[in-house]
């Protein structure tokens, strides 16, 4: 089985995006042949501005890899490294129906969100499309937001198929984790950049505690007792650490007599524990300069070994060649 993915590099990790959208795929190294890009194409759609490109990439690269994606087993790679997905994406755009992009919601949010809308914005679907369908995936793991660009895929293919012959691509599966929990920010709200509420992963010992101790909380005196239904402190522990400490965490919460800063500090040494062997990897990484060029350098090879074989059938199909 192939199970594709692509992430968006967008900057600094947070706790939310590592159990939202990291933390799923690495869970499935091992359950097939696993594909992993840095979707930097896209990236373009809402980022212009190229020292900050640079950067994202190589930070989520880093990231990532430190998090446990294992170059070894998993083919890693920058999407503008192999030129076949907008080759792909040429073709696949001459059957699709402007109907069909019309009804993209991403697009239509990210306009209304401020971003400007470029043509590269709303064909965004389309390339998607071809990094999935130049590697014949079987499985997509991706979240809620991007199921209508995976049904969008299955239904480019689908034109595919009945214009120049069935098999000339293969329908993917999209795997959307619905069973992923929203992770809360500092305020309650959805963690996210956009919020200033985030946790991110990678922070110094000090600014990480502060950020913690910086969980907003209500006035229960100290003495009384609090509710843990709803309280951040409880949800976001409840990611790091056992269920007989969560279930601890809570008894002390009912029976009062323990302050909110007692349990954010519990709570910050489970969150750096959690994340200390990622530190010692991402040490590693940094001490090895070229380490992060090399891996995706053969990560592009072994995708390109793959997505021209495809791309190469297409082009016969539709008679190109
Ligand atoms: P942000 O909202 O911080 O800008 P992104 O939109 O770049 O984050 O999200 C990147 C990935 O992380 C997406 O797959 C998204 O679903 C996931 N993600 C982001 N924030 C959260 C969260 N609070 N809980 C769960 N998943 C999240
Ligand atoms: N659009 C996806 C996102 O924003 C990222 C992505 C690009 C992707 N290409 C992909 C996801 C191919 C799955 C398969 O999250």
């Amino acid at each position: 089985m192939r199970i594709l993915t692509g992430i968006q590099p967008s900057g600094i990790l947070h706790i939310g995006n590592y159990f939202g959208a990291i933390k799923p795929i690495l869970d499935l190294q091992g359950q097939g042949e696993v594909f992993v890009m840095l979707a930097d194409l896209h990236a373009l759609t809402s980022l212009q501005n190229a020292e900050a490109l640079r950067e994202n990439v190589r930070t989520a690269a880093i990231d990532l890899l430190a998090c446990g994606l294992d170059p070894e087993h998993t083919t890693f790679w920058r999407q503008s490294e192999v030129a076949e997905h907008v080759e792909l994406m040429w073709i696949l755009t001459t059957v699709t129906p402007m109907g069909l992009m019309e009804r993209m919601v991403a697009y239509k949010d990210k306009v209304q969100n401020g971003l400007s809308a470029n043509v590269g914005l709303f064909t965004y679907p389309i390339l998607q499309a071809a990094d999935i369908l130049a590697y014949d995936a079987d499985l997509v793991p991706v979240g809620r937001d991007q199921k209508q660009h995976l049904e969008v895929t299955r239904d480019i293919a689908v034109k595919i198929n009945e214009a120049y012959g069935e098999g000339t691509l293969k329908l993917p599966d999209a795997k959307i984790s619905e069973d992923v929990a929203v992770v809360p920010g500092l305020d309650a709200r959805k963690m996210s950049k956009s919020y200033g509420n985030t946790i991110d992963i990678f922070m110094e010992e000090k600014a990480l505690r502060k950020r913690v101790m910086g969980i907003v909380t209500d006035s229960t005196p100290l003495e009384a007792p609090k509710d843990p239904d709803g309280s951040t402190i409880v949800d976001l522990y409840r990611l790091f650490a056992p269920p007989a400490e969560v279930q601890r965490m809570k008894d002390e919460f009912r029976a009062g007599g323990v302050g909110y800063g007692h349990f954010k500090q519990r709570l910050f040494e489970a969150v750096w524990d959690y994340y200390a062997p990622m530190r010692t990897r991402r040490d590693q990484i940094l001490s090895k300069p070229r380490y992060v060029d090399e891996v995706l350098a053969e990560g592009a090879r072994r995708a390109r070994a793959v997505a021209q074989p495809t791309v190469e059938r297409v082009w016969r199909a539709v008679g190109l060649r």
